[in-house]
């Protein structure tokens, strides 16, 4: 039988413990994940492209089944690319349902033969987003259990914080 691959598009500025969370649940389903990081999103970024691929490989703990890309355009098209018969989406509040679907209806339009996943993150990590970490982070709250050791590190060297 073929390869089961999966696709798990997201902007990842920076990767949190419920991205991990995600990827790995993922990974446990598919043979291969490839996690990849949109580089010219809509919206502005702290880190770049490179430094969030960095975090992600300084992160993904040597998971043979998973491996990082980046990606411009539509996410379909590099799905396509890569071979995925799926992307996987993280749910954790209802609210993210909404844009959820829209995205998800979009994609199926453009593509009808990749369909999306949904995995919901364990309940520690509902309430994590990389914006809100950023904010806490910047407004000197602890956010070293909501974010791998490596994105810790990344925030406080942007931040020139000890
Ligand atoms: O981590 P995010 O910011 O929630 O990820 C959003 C992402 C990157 C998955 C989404 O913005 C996306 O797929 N962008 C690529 C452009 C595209 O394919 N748009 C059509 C889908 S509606």
């Amino acid at each position: 039988m073929s390869e089961r691959i999966a696709l798990y598009p997201g902007s990842f500025d920076p990767v949190t413990r419920g991205h991990l969370d995600i990827l790995e649940r993922a990974s446990l389903i598919f043979d291969r994940v490839v996690v990849a990081v949109l580089e010219n999103p809509s919206k502005s970024m702290l880190f770049s492209a490179a430094e969030r691929v960095e975090l992600l490989r300084a992160s993904i703990d040597g998971n043979a089944h998973v491996e990082v890309g980046t990606f411009e355009g539509l996410t379909v098209e590099y799905a396509r690319r890569v071979g995925a018969i799926a992307i996987v989406r993280g749910l954790r509040v209802t609210s993210d349902f909404e844009n959820e679907f829209q995205m998800t209806l979009m994609n199926r339009r453009l593509n009808p033969d990749i369909h999306t996943v949904f995995l919901m993150t364990s309940f520690s990590n509902v309430f994590i987003s990389s914006s809100i970490i950023k904010e806490v982070f910047r407004l000197g709250g602890r956010i070293d259990d909501a974010v791998p050791p490596a994105s810790a590190e990344a925030l406080r060297r942007k931040f020139q914080r000890d």
